[in-house]
């Protein structure tokens, strides 16, 4: 889980940065997208970079849903026994909310996936150029909402996530980098939440170039 879960953070740093690219207009965001496309070439077919990631992104996504219900099944399991009641308040609290939370982003992702990638679901017009779906779906006030939540919720997975692989990597060595982990999972989980949300508020406020 820690591992595939960090392939995660790099792909949704790299694309929060990726979507800033709207403030420097919607020529730029469509030159970026358009990139993307032509990432290694010649040495890699059209879109050959962006195939290579969506493998790595399945695979990876296999992998920790496969070990999340593992854990999940096997909890399930432990709390027939009796030592399992010491697992209770915060702890329990959180174990919940990374589960209900990232059934919730599967969900969201196949939403997301559907709305921009494939233009299936069409909120506000169909357009073709990226710039023109990403700007005219977030003219629409429950649209950015729809987002915000999904946001919010990869906010806390990630700070708790973070928290987690990082115990699971015996990074956890002395109180310094306890605090440091916890830190770094706070710090990545705001720049994630207020770097995703910044483009589709300031199209909602009418503020992009
Ligand atoms: C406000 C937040 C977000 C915006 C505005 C946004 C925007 C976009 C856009 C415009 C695309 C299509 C890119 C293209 O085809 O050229 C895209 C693709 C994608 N996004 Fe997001 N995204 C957001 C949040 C997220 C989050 C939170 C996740 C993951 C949890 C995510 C995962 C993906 C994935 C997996 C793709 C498909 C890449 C592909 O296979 O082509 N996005 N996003």
């Amino acid at each position: 889980m820690a591992i595939t879960g960090l392939i995660f953070v790099g792909f949704i740093l790299a694309h929060m940065y990726g979507n800033l690219m709207i403030f420097g207009g919607q020529a730029a965001f469509d030159e970026y997208a358009h990139h993307l496309r032509e990432l290694g070439a010649p040495m890699l077919p059209e879109s050959g970079f962006l195939w290579l990631m969506r493998i790595t992104l399945i695979v990876a996504l296999v992998l920790h849903a496969y070990a999340a219900f593992t854990l999940w099944a096997r909890a399930g399991r432990a709390r027939h026994q009796r030592y399992a009641v010491t697992k209770q308040g915060y702890g329990q609290f959180y174990a919940k909310a990374m589960r209900w939370g990232g059934v919730a982003l599967l969900l969201f992702v196949v939403f997301h996936i559907l709305h921009f990638t494939t233009n299936t679901i069409q909120i506000n017009g169909d357009f073709a150029a990226p710039s023109d779906r990403l700007v005219s779906s977030f003219e629409v006030w429950w649209a950015v909402l729809i987002y915000l939540l999904a946001v919010l919720a990869l906010g806390l997975h990630l700070r708790h996530g973070i928290h987690g692989a990082a115990m699971t990597l015996g990074l956890n060595t002395s109180l310094t980098a306890q605090r440091r982990i916890h830190q770094v999972a706070i710090a990545v989980a705001v720049v994630t939440v207020v770097g995703f949300m910044v483009p589709p508020f300031a199209i909602l406020l009418g503020l992009t170039p």
